[in-house]
């Protein structure tokens, strides 16, 4: 006699056997706590998160494409199901390499969304298998930019709780501003 599972019922082929991944591609030159947010919460629909750090020779950075994974690596240390990786060329290449079908990006304000937009209408008219899913920054974070961050911190500005610490300590040492000791900052890393 077949006994009854409360177990969900699984099919070949059924989307519940397969895992749900995101791409959430920027250049994260540093990551901020704008971008933990929209990870975290990116983490509530994906079962997968990849952070992709793009390689792009025409943006000046601060920090080198591997300082930036680095930093991705530590920050999600404790979340195996984040990955932190570094993509070179068109963006929907590399997602077709990855099981991927949705591309995060975070929308901060209206400004941000002219520019988002025709990204995601290229991305999807260059595949159209993909869709780029927009969160909204939490409220706590919609004024905090990369940029703004690393002008900020240049100019000797804090920028303790809008970024996480060991971004702190590394924007210091870029900038040759005196880096705090552990006791004299919050260790979250
Ligand atoms: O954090 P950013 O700088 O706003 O991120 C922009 C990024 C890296 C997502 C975008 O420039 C990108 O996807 N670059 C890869 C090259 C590419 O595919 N360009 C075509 C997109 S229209």
């Amino acid at each position: 006699m077949s006994r009854r599972s409360d177990a969900p019922r699984k099919i070949k082929g059924d989307p519940i056997d397969m895992e749900r991944i995101a791409i959430y591609p920027g250049s994260f030159d540093p990551i901020t706590y704008g971008h933990v947010d929209i990870v975290e919460r990116a983490l509530e629909i994906f079962d997968k998160v990849i952070v992709a750090v793009a390689q792009n020779e025409e943006k000046r950075a601060l920090f080198s494409v591997r300082e930036r994974v680095a930093m991705i690596k530590e920050v999600f240390k404790e979340m195996p199901n984040v990955i932190a990786d570094s993509f070179e060329g068109l963006l929907v290449e590399y997602v077709a390499k990855t099981n991927a079908k949705v591309i995060i990006r975070g929308l901060r304000a209206t400004s941000d969304f002219e520019y988002e937009f025709h990204m995601a209408s290229m991305n999807r008219s260059l595949n159209t298998h993909l869709d780029t899913l927009f969160m909204m920054t939490s409220k706590d974070y919609f004024f905090v930019s990369s940029r703004t961050i690393k002008e900020v911190a240049r100019l000797g500005g804090a920028v303790e709780g809008l970024v996480p610490n060991l971004v702190v300590r590394n924007l210091k040492k870029k900038f040759k501003l005196p880096v705090p000791k552990r006791n004299e900052i919050g260790w979250d890393d």
